[in-house]
């Protein structure tokens, strides 16, 4: 057995049998998890946010974040998992005692809450496929790509029901348990992902005037950085590494009690980095060649990549290929977005699957109608001075996820550190152990309170 159905799983621990399923091997493990982390928040969100803040120098804060508080964050979930071998909820009780279980009700609201606007981008995407096979959506005019998209966006109905399409493509994974074979697919789909990226961006660095966007990319200017730039970093490392969610806990919970938790650890966080990176040098060069503002906003990479498309041979053929993979892995995110919700109410509430499943998609549309009408209907509602797909982005990436990490951290490193540390037990790099408690306990705290104060 190489991978696991979570679904089966969880109905195994309902029908209080104590066999439990594993991943078998940890490759299959880090597939799921890179599965997870690898999605929309790379190649849709990554490249905006970089043009929104400055470029270079928020690259360096947001790798910098990964690869200190969003490694030690993800260890620390993974040995949750591990120790309890159960989902968020019930291990943060199991562990902690009964005011923990709390900690594990906000990992799976934040879960929620992301799912009711990642599904109205990958609303987009369906849409995005579709117009690609039709050759509606190869277009070289970016200003003529900027109306077809702003128009798209506005319309109501099309924004809710490509977003209903995607949650009830999600949900059909879920019922019908077929994660596994999700999770095989995954392994040459992802990669094909990564592949077809390289062969943009040959297309992109080759454009007239993309160095200018790679320069931007790549060297840094810290007179750009603020305090919102820190905390987007920060929140951007959450998101892209699936952190605070409660989903690397439960993911966590199905290895084998031998799997390396820390080399498992660097290979999820590479594999969202190198998302990210890709995603970045394929978008932004692009961005600069045509001439666009690259803090356009969330839209930036649906303008972007069909005109690349369109000037690139084979361009149809790419662009489906594109749309299809980023797809593919959008559902294998949102997969596992769902799942913390469902494993919520089958846990708490002994509801059967099939019923959790279809409620919470049910309630993600409900709430996920105020962030697909925001780009037209709604477009004025604001609060706090953002739209409502903002404010419930913004609430997601810099307040639940750095919460739920810092319910993470505390626990790991305070809490139950004495049990946490053996996880690390046959480590030979011993300075590990006092530098992972040490970014649980001192570093995850001052930075998340740092700049959730300066935002303030
Ligand atoms: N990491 C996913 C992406 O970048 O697309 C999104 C995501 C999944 C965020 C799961 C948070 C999460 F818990």
């Amino acid at each position: 057995m190489s991978d696991i159905s979570l679904a089966s799983s969880h109905a195994s621990r309902n029908a209080a049998e104590p066999a439990r399923a594993g991943w078998g091997s940890r490759a299959g493990f880090v597939l799921a998890a890179a599965g997870s982390a690898v999605g929309l928040g790379a190649v849709w969100k990554f490249p905006y946010v970089v043009g929104k803040h400055g470029g270079g120098a928020f690259l360096l804060v947001y790798l910098a974040s990964v690869f200190t508080l969003g490694l030690a964050l993800l260890l620390a979930e993974m040995t949750i998992g591990r120790l309890t071998g159960r989902s968020a909820t019930t291990a943060f009780r199991m562990l902690g005692g009964r005011a923990w279980a709390w900690a594990g009700r906000i990992s799976a609201l934040n879960a929620f809450l992301i799912l009711a606007f990642y599904c109205v981008v990958g609303g987009w995407t369906i849409a995005y496929l579709l117009r690609s096979i039709t050759g509606e959506a190869l277009v070289a005019d970016t200003a003529r790509l900027h109306s077809q998209f702003n128009t798209f966006i506005a319309d109501p109905w099309e924004a809710l029901a490509f977003a209903g399409l995607f949650l009830v493509a999600t949900a059909v994974v879920v019922i019908g348990g077929v994660q596994k074979g999700i999770e095989r697919a995954g392994k040459i789909l992802m990669p094909a992902l990564f592949v077809l990226m390289l062969m943009v961006i040959a297309r992109s660095l080759t454009l007239p005037g993309a160095m200018d966007g790679v320069a931007y990319f790549l060297m840094p200017d810290f007179a750009q950085l603020s305090g919102e730039s820190l905390l987007q970093a920060l929140g951007l490392a959450f998101f892209s590494l699936s952190l605070g969610a409660g989903i690397i806990i439960a993911y966590g919970s199905y290895l084998p009690k031998d799997a390396p938790l820390v080399s498992s650890c660097v290979w999820v966080g590479s594999m969202a980095t190198l998302a990210c990176l890709l995603a970045g040098l394929m978008v932004l060069p692009a961005v600069f060649a045509f001439g666009l503002p690259p803090d356009a906003g969330p839209g930036l990479t649906f303008i972007a990549m069909p005109a690349i498309f369109a000037q690139m041979p084979f361009g149809h053929a790419v662009a489906i290929a594109f749309f299809l993979l980023l797809l593919f892995a959008a559902l294998t995110s949102s997969v596992s977005l769902l799942e913390p919700v469902v494993a919520f109410l089958i846990d708490e509430y002994a509801w059967p699957r099939r019923r959790a499943v279809v409620v919470v998609a049910i309630a993600t549309f409900v709430a996920g109608i105020p962030a697909a009408l925001s780009f037209g209907a709604w477009k004025d509602v604001e609060v706090f001075g953002r739209s409502l797909f903002d404010i419930m982005d913004y609430t997601a990436m810099n307040i639940g996820m750095p919460l739920g990490g810092l319910f993470v951290a505390a626990l790991v490193s305070w809490r139950i550190w004495p049990q946490a540390r053996t996880v690390l037990g046959g480590m030979r790099a011993r300075w590990l152990v006092p530098t992972w408690r040490g970014m649980c306990l001192v570093l995850t705290p001052i930075a998340v309170l740092a700049i959730w104060y300066q935002n303030l």
